[in-house]
């Protein structure tokens, strides 16, 4: 009998005679399709045993006799008996780095967001409590868990070395690793290799732009390839926005995921009394391929995590590949009143706009001075809100607040405000004098908010703001934070952080806000909470997005996806693409612009007129619906497609573009998904170029079994380089 049963056994007889002090419980917290289950024994430990389809509570015999759980610690610890990787090291006091955790209490409660299950840890010896978290997110597929510690000891500080969120085990088998990586232009690009044997490390040490190098989403197939609708796969996501480490160890015939914040640099000394909280990890597990955890972290992105994830999303022009730093009055007025008059809804002013001893021309100065450029806008931003509410429109403005030039006044005023060594010159990054505020400061905090609150109760009509960050942590040192506590700085900045944005949206619940970093940077969920959206890259070319945007849909919806139709040949790639192709790009997101409207041309500009129309239409589709990756671009089938359907099935809007051009390519046919197979649908073109010549499948009708199972042939729609299609399908 292996040592897992009789272990078991041996826990059910003790708990038959009643040692109540060995008692064990197995917990299962289930979601509609999947069931986690973490068995709890008094006095000892507590261990993960399953995460999968669901089970009930008459299943778990059977799955104990049989082998079917995994018997692995929820938390192994440093110093007695982990031989292997640990999620949790400390130094005592005494300087002893041992932790010997055994289970206090055990909790199963649920409050609004869903079931809770709270295990408490003390160590044998030590003043030492962790409590041990696994949610289950009411009506979505998600649970996560967490740690936290507290130093009960009345004195000493407990050196906190090593404090992973998340330890889970999955069964080894032919495991597929999918990651997405990038930088600046080139987010989220995926990467889909065999897991090898051994150890594979995500992570991120940049200290603000965590999602430029890795996103720390991930997915592991459990059962070969991955496929986009079948097969098993479980998908991880680890809710923080500063340095993070996933670590997947492949040793022995098992898998171990350790994910936490990145402890490399990150000495924490924890006070007397003091508690540490880890990130939630987030994770599901799909039988329904990758597509099924996709359209899980979405569901539950809007519903739990993106600020304001149920609210349809206005469509934007934003300025800044428009006129970039040439921002004035009369150019705003311009570009506000021509996007008006392409039906758009909001004005977005980026970059230029402020410093008044030193406007801001270029990126060598200002930032930190959030007062007009007199010279530029005259009438401040009421000449804006006023400019904007005569066009009908919404207006919202850029800023990137935690930031610093040493060519501004609040430089010259507050040297001390910025992350600096007492003793080196200080490294300046973009434009040669961008410096990152100390957040860890109280003082840099209330600036912080002051710029926002400023802003906003000086223009309330402002209704949408972008809040940029264009560094990471450079001259990594702080001149508020005591010098045993310089080692807490990343982990303190972020912290801050979101007490800064907690006040902001204490006071403006209300406002849109856009997280930006250099593009992509913070496409992660740890700061969704506060921000409704993300700007998803600087690179705006059709084609790349197309790459970028299907990155990204693995785990964030397409509500959150900033996507903007910007200029032919494109400013970053300097590729030509049609006025369509752009726009069928974008409207697969949250539909933008980022152009100057004024050198378009009559037919781009008609063309826009109608797909603004059209995508104000399907909107609720695009932005609340069920997404599913139809046609990879990764797998060069010449063409890339994927689609949107409502909740009752009774509306979708399929995407497709043509990627490769080669005589020997035949268009694949496109088989949908997420539709009904007992209804029929009317093909609808959204975009065609020449509204007198659509799609020829413009007022088709095709029944969901044809649609599923035979699929659409675009064969003609994308017979050549840069054409695409946008089609909505009606139930009749
Ligand atoms: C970087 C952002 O990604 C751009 O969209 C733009 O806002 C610039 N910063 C402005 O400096």
């Amino acid at each position: 009998m292996k040592k897992t049963h009789l272990t078991f056994l041996l826990c059910l007889l003790l708990t038959a005679t009643g040692m109540k002090a060995q008692e064990s419980k197995t917990y299962i917290l289930s979601s509609g399709k999947n069931s986690l289950a973490v068995t709890a024994k008094d006095n000892e430990s507590a261990h993960f045993q399953y995460f999968g389809p669901k089970i009930q509570e008459k299943d778990l015999p059977g799955m104990f006799e049989t082998g079917a759980v995994y018997w692995s610690k929820t938390i192994p610890v440093f110093g007695i008996d982990n031989y292997g990787e640990n999620a949790l090291a400390v130094e005592m006091p005494d300087g002893n780095m041992s932790l010997d955790l055994k289970l206090a209490d055990r909790n199963l409660t649920s409050d609004d967001k869903g079931e809770l299950l709270v295990l408490t840890f003390k160590d044998a010896v030590y003043p030492l409590t962790v409590k041990q978290y696994f949610r289950h997110y009411k009506d979505t597929e998600i649970f996560s868990t967490w740690i936290d510690i507290t130093n009960n000891a009345k004195k000493g500080d407990v050196k906190l070395l090593n404090f992973a969120s998340a330890t889970i085990p999955l069964p080894r088998g032919d495991n597929y690793l999918t990651q997405f990586h990038g930088g600046w232009g080139s987010e989220s690009w995926m990467n889909e290799e065999v897991l090898p044997n051994g150890q594979s490390v995500i992570a991120d040490k940049a200290g603000l732009r965590n999602a430029f190098g890795s996103n720390p989403g991930f997915m592991i197939s459990l059962d070969g390839k991955p496929r986009e609708n079948s097969g098993e796969v479980f998908g991880g996501n680890l809710i923080w926005s500063g340095n993070y480490k996933t670590k997947i160890n492949a040793y022995n015939g098992d898998i171990k995921i350790i994910s936490g914040i990145n402890e490399e640099e990150s000495l924490y000394r924890l006070k007397p009394g003091e508690t540490f909280q880890t990130p939630e990890f987030a994770m599901t597990v799909s039988n329904e391929g990758k597509g099924g955890i996709s359209r899980a972290f979405h569901k539950w992105g809007r519903k739990h995590r993106l600020a304001h994830g149920d609210r349809s999303r206005d469509i934007l022009l934003n300025s800044w590949e428009g006129v970039y730093f040439k921002v004035n009055q009369e150019t705003m007025d311009q570009m506000m009143a021509d996007f008006a008059a392409l039906g758009g809804e909001l004005f977005v002013m980026d970059d230029g706009w402020f410093g008044d001893k030193y406007p801001r021309d270029n990126d060598k100065t200002s930032l930190g001075d959030w007062t007009v450029a007199k010279k530029k806008l005259p009438l401040g931003i009421k000449g804006l809100t006023e400019a904007a509410k005569k066009h009908g429109i919404k207006f919202g403005i850029w800023i990137e607040p935690e930031m610093a030039n040493t060519k501004s006044e609040l430089y010259e005023k507050h040297p001390d405000w910025v992350l600096q060594h007492t003793n080196r010159p200080l490294q300046q990054g973009r434009g040669g004098t961008q410096v990152v505020l100390d957040l860890t400061n109280p003082k840099v905090q209330d600036h912080v908010f002051n710029v926002v609150d400023n802003l906003l109760t000086e223009n309330p009509e402002i209704a949408y703001i972008k809040w940029d960050c264009n560094s990471d942590i450079m001259n990594y040192g702080s001149l508020n934070l005591p010098k045993d506590r310089q080692s807490e700085l990343y982990i303190r900045y972020h912290r801050s952080l979101q007490n800064v944005l907690d006040r902001i949206r204490d006071k403006y619940p209300d406002v849109t806000i856009q997280l930006c970093a250099s593009g992509g940077g913070r496409a992660d969920y740890g700061l969704l909470p506060w921000f409704d959206e993300f700007w998803t890259s600087d690179n705006t070319d059709a084609y790349q997005r197309v790459f970028i945007q299907w990155g990204n849909s693995h785990f964030y919806p397409a509500i959150a996806q900033a996507s903007h139709v910007s200029a032919s040949p494109n400013h970053q790639t300097r590729r030509e693409v049609p006025i369509k192709f752009r726009f069928d790009v974008a409207m697969s997101g949250r539909l933008g612009m980022e152009i100057q409207p004024k050198n378009m041309t009559a037919e781009e500009k008609e063309f826009s007129k109608r797909a603004i129309a059209s995508y104000k239409e399907i909107r609720p589709i695009v932005q609340q619906g069920e997404q599913y990756r139809l046609v990879s671009p990764y797998e060069k089938k010449s063409i890339a497609s994927l689609m949107y359907a409502n909740d009752d099935k009774t509306k979708a809007v399929l995407f497709a573009y043509r990627m490769d051009y080669l005589n020997n390519q035949n268009v694949p046919m496109v088989k949908l998904q997420g539709i009904d197979e007992n209804k029929v649908y009317k093909i609808k073109d959204l975009t065609p170029a020449d509204p007198k010549k659509p799609s020829p499948l413009d007022g088709m009708t095709v029944s969901g079994k044809v649609l599923k199972n035979v699929g659409l042939n675009l064969g003609s729609t994308l017979s050549r380089p840069w054409t695409s299609t946008a089609l909505e399908l009606i139930a009749e």
